[in-house]
């Protein structure tokens, strides 16, 4: 089958540009645009039609649920079909901003963004330009991050580019993302609290907003075994992935060089923390400060995005804190490396 290719527009996210955006959500095309996450491909979330294109844009398994995003709780009227109590006191204390909250699914919700779910993805993001195209559009809109699927996730409008060119019609460009990684997932529904997806609102913060434990889904934190079922879909894909071999290796950075210097013969790269490029003697990639996971975050998807653009095969990575913001680090780094970690 021939598809024709769209022409891809990059615009700035100034007045016209939002404008343009509002008007091809309201006809129920796609837009990239960016939030203080990542970037991410927008739909109308009540467009079934609108919201199909996304997974055909991204090459996305159908059975991975999409997020709804609103500038608020006052856009919730038929997205949800109630807000539990520990959602309201979600919301009072991170919304809007990096939080994505798993409700009660509502009947407006296009099925397609639900994958056969009873519950919906909401987040209300804190991005001037995320927040102005909704306004401007009238619409919530569903949308995954902006990248093909499996790839690291775009943190700026040229990296949509590189992966969205001939796929989708706009992209608005509004500079870096703050944060770096996606939103922390939390599932409202069922009996505990659980967190999905760690991101920067820490486990920590969750629990202190909720005033009890947050279950932590295993997904997180390791490989599940073959065949389980996992709540939250994206989990269980190889994800994030650079073309390159990655291991992580959880240890010092003496021990850490020792290891490099001792598989010389791979030719190997490393992905490793800032300042430490110049002491290892192979080709290398920082990707934030030993210990600052906020810093780590800021800058993973585009230190992983630029293994593949050095063409680098194997690669060793510094492993980062499983706690507190590393958390988030922790969690796509170990899918970037296809969970293939090694203790030193
Ligand atoms: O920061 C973000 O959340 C970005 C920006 C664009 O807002 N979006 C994003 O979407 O990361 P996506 O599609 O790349 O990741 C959504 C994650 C997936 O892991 C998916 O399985 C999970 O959220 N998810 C969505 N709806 C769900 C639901 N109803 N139940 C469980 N997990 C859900
Ligand atoms: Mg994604």
């Amino acid at each position: 089958m021939i598809r024709m290719s769209i022409n891809t527009e990059v615009r700035p996210a100034d007045t016209e540009g939002i404008a343009r955006a509002a008007e091809l959500l309201r006809q129920g095309e796609l837009v990239a645009l960016p939030t203080e996450t990542v970037y991410g491909i927008a739909a109308d979330a009540r467009n079934g039609e609108a919201v199909s294109k996304i997974f055909v844009a991204k090459g996305r398994p159908q059975d991975n649920p999409l997020i709804v995003h609103v500038t608020g709780p006052e856009m919730l009227h038929g997205l949800v079909s109630e807000v539990p109590e520990r959602a309201q006191l979600l919301m009072a204390a991170f919304c809007p901003g990096p939080l994505t909250i798993i409700m009660p699914r509502g009947p407006e919700v296009a099925a397609e963004c639900c994958a056969g779910l009873d519950t919906v993805g909401i987040r209300m993001p804190s991005h001037p330009v995320a927040r102005a195209v909704i306004e401007a559009s009238g619409c919530a809109f569903a949308a995954p991050s902006a990248n093909l699927s499996g790839k690291p996730s775009p943190t700026n409008a040229p990296d949509v580019f590189t992966d969205m060119d001939g796929r989708l019609p706009l992209i608005l460009d509004g500079g870096e993302c703050d944060w770096g990684v996606e939103s922390t997932v939390v599932s409202v529904v069922g009996e505990k609290p659980t967190l999905f997806r760690p991101g920067h609102i820490t486990l920590e913060d969750l629990e202190r907003a909720l005033g009890e434990e947050v279950e932590v889904s295993k997904a997180i934190l390791e490989k599940l075994p073959e065949g389980a079922v996992v709540r939250s879909p994206g989990m269980k894909y190889k994800h994030y992935a650079p073309k390159a071999d990655v291991t992580l290796l959880d240890g010092t950075f003496e021990q850490f060089k020792a290891y490099v210097d001792a598989h010389a013969a791979e030719d190997p790269s490393c992905l490793c923390f800032t300042g430490e490029a110049e002491k290892l003697g192979v080709p290398c990639v920082e990707y934030g400060r030993e210990g600052d996971g906020a810093d780590q975050a800021k800058h993973i998807f585009r230190s992983l995005r630029a293994l593949d653009e050095q063409g680098d095969a194997v690669v060793y990575a510094r492993c980062p804190q499983k706690d507190g913001l590393s958390m988030a680090v922790y969690n796509r780094l170990i899918r970037a490396a296809a969970f293939r970690v090694i203790k030193l």
